[in-house]
């Protein structure tokens, strides 16, 4: 009799699962990452390089809104490493978040780690790469989040989903480039080529056999998630004679809006429609480096991939290259930022703390240190550095996340202070360099759970200025306000967007400009937040908040698993 009743019970829950009306939550989607050199004979040249599982750009991964992934990070390579689920919020469990030294020891060469990563209401595309030194150059790749079981997306469904990842390339190994640039103290060697999809495109030597080629029917509408996995420079992207159609970025939509290119900052993520409405022809889609320093070198070749329509014509030779934004149009740029809203409507609400409870403004600058040795070969033979609020943040030798939990003294600070410790026109013209020298320190600021906070991202005129792209790990926030020059507390705030604010994880913050961000820090742990441009990473322009636990039991970190990395 009982055996009858729980398969009568079973059978209504197959009824109710296959109507759709349980969550589909307990999907659990099982992968093995083997990190490992894998020969990559393209660009005329051959070389090693840093791989998952000998794939580059890396493997995609596909879920719906609310599964859960187990990944497998086993380490065949020769240098340690970590994975980053970048936009991933990780909810009380910041253990699989990735960050050396922030969250996690590195997975040493022989060794794995397996991942569990519970998505929670990220819908769109995010990313993963890898989080120790310059490894992520090639280990990288996307997450797709597809909505959950029943429901849409708040766009016609498009014909063919393609991810775009956009890559930054040297022909030297990643490795090297990193050690030459932190011994000299210089700005690193720029690279060599950008990619779409692993190929600079035809006009790079080497590529044309290779490049990526999308093929299109004609009135028929795409999907392409973007992802900005570049090293060192916010992008440009566009399709010749083709609009762009945003719906989404960071793993949020966006109110639909048209333009002929878009502005992806490294870390970020945006999703366009592309409608294959023009005359059957091949066209390149391109990106090229927005680069806002003023006498700074940089890599300002177009990559390009082909968007070619299905059928018989004669086609244009070569393709129609797109038009891009000067490399230097800060207002292009900007602009095309400023443009995304959240969708904010009954399906997709938003919900951006109205009562800040904690202000905070950090200050973004790239500074100056002086040499060890003689003399090194950044400004007046001192070398390069970066700093929040005017600290140079030093890795710890044993992560954040476990000195805290296990409450081993001596690895962090606790005391990053709320506002830059010295008040000067941040973006005024020809600021002196020698005007703040930073101290180099491991230093968290701690956030009460729950708290309602506004961080104002600052950035500096100190040594000319440049868009700081800022990420916060564990949380998406609202992005409330930006603008150029000094955050005005007064005036500023009145211009505040909160009725449709897009949510985002990371912000290009404007070049001598600000951004004004807010979000509740109900997500307990260590959470890393840093400029996602990588040089300015290695000079130490990053911070970590601890979120402290809550009082209910739903509010509490979880406790580490069992095979955690050992430092
Ligand atoms: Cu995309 Cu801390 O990283
Ligand atoms: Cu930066």
């Amino acid at each position: 009799m009982r055996l009858k009743v729980k398969i009568f019970i079973q059978q209504i829950l197959v009824f109710l699962f296959l109507l759709g009306l349980l969550p589909a939550h307990a999907f659990v989607h099982r992968h093995r990452f083997v990190i490992k050199e894998a020969p990559y004979s393209k660009l005329c040249s051959s070389k090693n390089i840093l791989t998952v599982n000998g794939q580059f750009p890396g493997p995609v991964i596909y879920a719906n809104t609310g599964d859960t992934l187990v990944v497998n990070v086993q380490n065949d390579g020769t240098q340690n490493i970590t994975i980053h689920w970048h936009g991933v919020k990780q909810p009380r469990y910041p253990w699989s978040d990735g960050p050396e030294f922030i969250t996690q020891c590195p997975i040493r060469p022989g060794t794995n780690f397996s991942q569990r990563i519970n998505l929670s209401d990220e819908e769109g595309t995010l990313w993963w790469h890898a989080h120790s030194d310059w490894s992520r150059a090639t280990v990288n790749g996307a997450l797709i989040i597809r909505p959950a079981n029943k429901t849409n997306y708040p766009f016609p469904r498009p014909t063919a989903e393609i991810p775009i990842i956009l890559g930054e390339w040297w022909k030297s190994d990643v490795q090297a480039v990193v050690n030459e640039f932190l011994t000299s103290g210089a700005d690193a060697n720029k690279s060599d080529a950008f990619l779409i999809n692993g190929q600079p495109g035809d006009l790079y030597p080497c590529s044309t056999n290779d490049t990526f080629k999308l093929t299109v029917e004609k009135n028929k509408t795409y999907l392409l998630r973007i992802v900005n996995a570049v090293m060192n420079n916010l992008m440009f992207f566009s399709v010749a004679n083709h609009q762009l159609t945003v719906v989404g970025t960071d793993g949020a939509y966006v109110k639909p809006f048209k333009s002929n290119y878009i502005t992806i900052s490294p870390g970020e993520t945006i999703d366009v429609l592309l409608e294959a409405n023009q005359n059957p022809n091949h066209y390149y889609m391109g990106a090229k480096a927005y680069n806002s320093v003023v006498g700074v070198d940089f890599n300002n070749i177009t990559t390009t991939a082909i968007v070619q329509y299905r059928g018989n014509y004669s086609t244009s030779s070569p393709p129609i290259l797109p038009d891009l934004p000067n490399f230097d149009d800060t207002n292009a740029s900007f602009n095309f930022t400023r443009s995304l809203k959240s969708l904010a409507d009954k399906g997709h609400p938003i919900d951006v703390p109205l009562n800040v409870t904690t202000n905070l403004l950090f200050t973004f600058s790239v500074n100056t240190l002086p040499c060890e040795d003689e003399s090194c070969s950044g400004p007046n033979g001192d070398r390069f550095a970066a700093s929040v609020n005017n600290i140079s943040f030093v890795l710890p030798r044993i992560d954040i996340l476990e000195a805290y939990y296990k409450n081993i003294q001596g690895v962090y600070r606790d005391e990053f202070p709320s506002f830059p410790p010295l008040n000067f026109n941040f973006t005024g013209d020809s600021l002196p360099v020698e005007l703040q020298r930073p101290d180099r320190r491991t230093e968290v600021h701690v956030l009460e759970y729950g708290t309602h906070v506004e961080i104002v991202l600052q950035g500096t005129s100190l040594l000319g200025g440049v868009d700081h792209p800022i990420h916060l790990h564990g949380y998406s926030f609202y992005v409330v306000g930006s603008g150029f020059g000094n955050f005005d507390k007064d005036k500023d705030p009145l211009n505040y967007n909160l009725v449709d604010p897009p949510l985002q994880n990371t912000i290009a913050v404007v070049r001598n400009g600000w951004a004004a961000i807010r979000f509740k820090a109900d997500n307990p742990g260590v959470w890393f937040m840093h400029c996602h441009l990588e040089r300015h990473v290695s000079w130490g322009m990053e911070m970590a908040f601890i979120v402290k636990d809550g009082k209910g039991s739903e509010e509490k970190l979880l406790p580490p698993p069992p095979d955690m990395p050992q430092c």
